[in-house]
């Protein structure tokens, strides 16, 4: 039996645009993800000799191929063509669930990424991320992680200049968004607010922190159901009130960000929001994985 443990990072979608829909019923984005340090441990057992199994201190995951981790586990194996000879998954989830976190789609890339070094298949990043792209959209880039942009359906991938170490608040309020209905409600000809991606990308290569936290902006948070979007806009208020340098919604929300410089400034913000969302978090930024040394 052999053993390894390894971390999967919650991203935050520091941009966010939807450009069109596409003729596979996905649609066309264009976003700058960042990872942070909010983390699932991970650990994998191969040689088990049963199924592919999920086992999580979060009751409520799917413990069998339905779960991403174990999808990409399947799809990495078939790719290769190896035989682990069974596995178990072990996730101690933290990163909050269905909240654009995207932590399914990193315990999928952690997965690929630590399988990829057990079975020493020395496949590189990029091939990860093209296995991860059958498991979902946000996968390719969770492979990859750090600052970067993420174009097509997510999979057309380039970094950025890592952003300037900072801060983020990360705070999930205690109701859920569906995914596919947030992308339905979404008009591309009318959306009224579209992120600056090249005043970001350009903030981002001059080290230019409150530059880039001033550019956050998700075209979702315009759809959300109206109830929703006075809760994602009280949460940003308490943020940029404590000062955050720029606040938003990540993904298909419902979880809202702040950015901070300073990290007593984060801490009472973290404070303030936890009040009264329990799912509050502190956290900071992070780099590649190929920089973490994660392959
Ligand atoms: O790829 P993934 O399974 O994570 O996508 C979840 C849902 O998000 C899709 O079923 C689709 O409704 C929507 N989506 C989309 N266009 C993308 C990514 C996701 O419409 N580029």
């Amino acid at each position: 039996m052999s053993i390894i443990h390894t971390r999967a990072f919650a991203k935050l979608n520091l941009t966010l645009d939807v450009l069109g829909l596409r003729h596979d019923g996905y649609h066309e984005l264009r976003t700058v993800m960042q990872s942070v340090s909010l983390t699932d441990e991970i650990r994998l057992e191969t040689g088990t000799g049963g199924p592919i199994q999920v086992r999580s201190n979060l009751a409520c995951l799917p413990a069998g191929e339905d779960n991403l981790a174990a999808a990409a586990a399947l799809r990495l194996c078939q790719a290769a063509g190896v035989d682990c000879g069974g596995l178990t998954i072990f996730i101690e989830k933290q990163i909050p669930v269905c909240a654009g976190l995207g932590g399914g789609s990193s315990d999928a890339a952690a997965v690929l990424r630590a399988l990829n070094r057990l079975l020493d298949l020395r496949l590189p990043w990029a091939r990860l991320a093209e296995i991860g792209q059958k498991v979902g959209s946000d996968v390719p880039y969770c492979v990859l992680g750090g600052t970067a942009l993420a174009e097509g359906r997510g999979e057309i991938l380039t970094p950025l200049n890592t952003i300037p170490h900072c801060w983020a608040v990360v705070c999930k309020p205690a109701f859920s968004i569906s995914t596919p209905e947030l992308f339905g409600r979404i008009d591309c000809g009318c959306i009224r607010s579209r992120p600056d991606t090249g005043g970001i990308t350009a903030a981002l290569k001059a080290g230019d922190l409150p530059g880039t936290a001033r550019r956050i902006c998700n075209v979702f948070e315009e759809v959300l159901p109206l109830r929703h979007r006075d809760a994602v806009a009280a949460i940003k208020a308490v943020l940029l009130e404590r000062g955050a340098l720029g606040a938003g919604m990540s993904g298909t929300g419902p979880a809202v960000f702040g950015l901070f410089d300073r990290k007593e400034d984060a801490e009472q913000a973290g404070l303030e929001l936890h009040k009264t969302y329990e799912e509050t978090y502190l956290a900071e930024t992070i780099g590649a994985a190929g920089e973490l040394d994660f392959y």
